[in-house]
């Protein structure tokens, strides 16, 4: 799998692929990575990449001819092109397991007011928002689906660790932790420290459970019926 970025930033995305599981998974060749600046494309002396929208209001917009020109040389018309925003459909686990299966994937770093409906229309499959909050700076949304995807490539992480993630089957994860058994006073939980499996399972399903229902109602509500018989309190 290879993710093409495009930004005015390149040093911000490139840190991102030169550390932690992210630099080990493009060292190991399970992933690949371009980074390509928008700027390179710029026709003016200035490098000029945004210009204010028509119709006024505030802020910036980028211009499509860089845009363009970069989406062409990476050949955005040909790939699974993805431009977070604001104003996209909301970015799910469902949503990354499927960008999973892609060979590449093209994202579009955005910034200040977005970019022109015109690079919308005629390169993007999908805008997407990571939550409904504005971010400033469009390399860390793309990151972020970056970071969720990569994660459920084959070896990048393993299958225990993705199986018993928030998530994957409907809950929110169980607490975890770790030595001391006594930290400042509190205890870690008896029952971790059992050696009891069925214990152990049994306990994180009903932690998973009360967090889910206290945290996220909305998921809650859709597995609800599944473990009625289970209980948590
Ligand atoms: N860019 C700025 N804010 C964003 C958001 N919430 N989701 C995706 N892209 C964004």
């Amino acid at each position: 799998m290879t993710f093409t970025l495009l930004t005015l930033f390149p040093e911000l995305v490139e840190a991102y692929f030169a550390t932690s599981i992210a630099a080990k998974a493009v060292e190991r060749g399970l992933v690949g990575h371009r980074v390509v600046g928008i700027r390179d494309f710029a026709t003016d002396r200035h490098a000029t990449c945004d210009d204010a929208p028509y119709g006024g209001g505030a802020g910036m917009v980028l211009l499509p001819g860089p845009l363009g020109l970069a989406l062409e040389s990476v050949g955005a018309s040909e790939r699974r092109t993805v431009y977070p925003t604001p104003s996209g459909r909301p970015f799910t686990e469902r949503y990354a397991r499927e960008l999973a299966k892609e060979t590449e994937i093209v994202l579009i770093c955005g910034r200040y007011e977005g970019i022109d409906q015109r690079i919308i229309d005629k390169y993007v499959d999908d805008e997407v928002s990571i939550g409904d909050y504005v971010l400033s700076s469009g390399e860390l949304s793309a990151l972020t689906i970056v970071d969720a995807v990569f994660r459920l490539i084959e070896g990048v992480i393993s299958g225990e660790s993705l199986r018993e993630e928030s998530f994957t089957d409907g809950l929110l994860e169980y607490p975890q932790y770790t030595r001391p058994e006594v930290y400042e006073g509190a205890r870690v939980p008896e029952v971790l420290l059992s050696g009891h499996h069925a214990k152990i399972k049994e306990w994180r399903l009903r932690e998973s459970l009360k967090k889910t229902r206290s945290y996220r109602p909305d998921l809650y509500a859709r597995i609800e019926s599944r473990y009625r018989d289970f209980g948590t309190d």
